[in-house]
């Protein structure tokens, strides 16, 4: 297989085929988790430890997940009554899960960038599971994995990023892999939530729905994330939603079959309308879940091989 990296860090950087590398191995582990059988010997021995700096329902449950369908031993670090409150550094804290044989780090955190500086100082392999603003890789090969199960391919298909983009490491992780897999990507909502830099990125920008999902293949909502807003970005939720909230209204305006994907959690009533984030055939927002799993036990899979103690 080929994916000659250590570590899972970031998209940006990744190629083509190592990309596709490890949706190909997600496809087989999506059949693998369908059909009910495990292969629980994989892993059997090696230690993931999910380091959680920042709260997580899907990312760090579906990590557990893959971990455990291979076989591995996860534990999951309660960050909230860890030594961290008694001021030990993220640098002690992961040479004291080092020390103890990890063999693969799992760390999502709020500054951006804390991902690289545990790989430089770790042995284990270190999967970022969203840092800050920056990347949520393994988010990116999970939203990939969806498309290509539903329109076949990556390639030359409109996808509109839509809402936050400025807070959003979804955002960054799919421009990068979507532009890398020759998709056309379009950034979507107001001004003051698109970064300065898309443009500059590859992507097109727009500030009204009605034009930036014209024609759409895929829509991609995403959450307000005020927690990172130091101030107000956004007058009310109530008028960012008649702007900039899906509706079937305004996904009329996309390809009659566009698909419709949030990367959880979502509010509904504010950047999606609880029709259509419920609705059967064009929302894949459940589907984009159960695809997390298989795609972390790729990434777990593929990652240990760079680390079997008895390979
Ligand atoms: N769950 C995703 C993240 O952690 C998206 C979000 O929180 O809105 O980046
Ligand atoms: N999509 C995502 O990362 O969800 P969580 O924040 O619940 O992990």
């Amino acid at each position: 297989m080929h994916f000659p990296h250590r570590h899972l860090l970031q998209i940006e950087g990744l190629h083509p085929p190592e990309i596709s590398a490890l949706l190909d191995l997600a496809e087989s582990y999506v059949l693998l988790n369908r059909s009910g059988k495990t292969q629980r010997d994989l892993l059997r021995g090696r230690t993931l430890i999910n380091m959680f700096f920042e709260d997580s329902t899907r990312t760090r449950t579906s990590f557990e997940l893959a971990g455990k369908r291979l076989g591995a031993d996860v534990l999951n670090m309660a960050v909230s009554t860890s030594s961290v409150n008694k001021g030990e550094t993220l640098l002690d804290t992961a040479a004291t899960l080092n020390a103890m044989q990890c063999d693969l780090l799992v760390v999502r955190h709020d500054q951006s960038g804390a991902p690289h500086l545990l790989a430089q100082k770790v042995d284990a392999a270190v999967i970022n599971a969203g840092d800050g603003t920056h990347e949520h890789p393994t988010q990116a090969l999970l939203d990939a994995l969806t498309i290509r199960r539903r329109r076949g391919r990556l390639e030359g298909l409109v996808v509109a990023i839509c809402g936050d983009v400025l807070h959003s490491r979804v955002a960054r992780s799919n421009i990068h892999l979507l532009l890398a897999m020759g998709s056309r990507v379009r950034v979507v909502g107001p001004p003051t939530l698109i970064p300065a830099e898309a443009a500059a990125l590859g992507v097109e920008v727009f500030h009204d729905m009605r034009d930036g999902l014209k024609d759409a293949d895929i829509v991609m909502m995403l959450r307000l994330q005020q927690e990172r807003m130091r101030r107000g970005l956004v007058p009310s939720s109530r008028e960012y939603f008649r702007f900039y909230g899906l509706d079937f209204e305004k996904l009329s305006l996309a390809k009659p079959d566009a698909l419709v994907m949030h990367p959880g959690p979502m509010n509904r009533g504010v950047e999606i309308d609880s029709a259509v984030a419920d609705d059967p055939v064009r929302s894949v927002i459940k589907e984009q879940v159960e695809m997390g799993v298989a795609v972390r036990m790729a990434v777990l899979d593929t990652l240990s091989r760079k680390t079997r103690r008895n390979d």
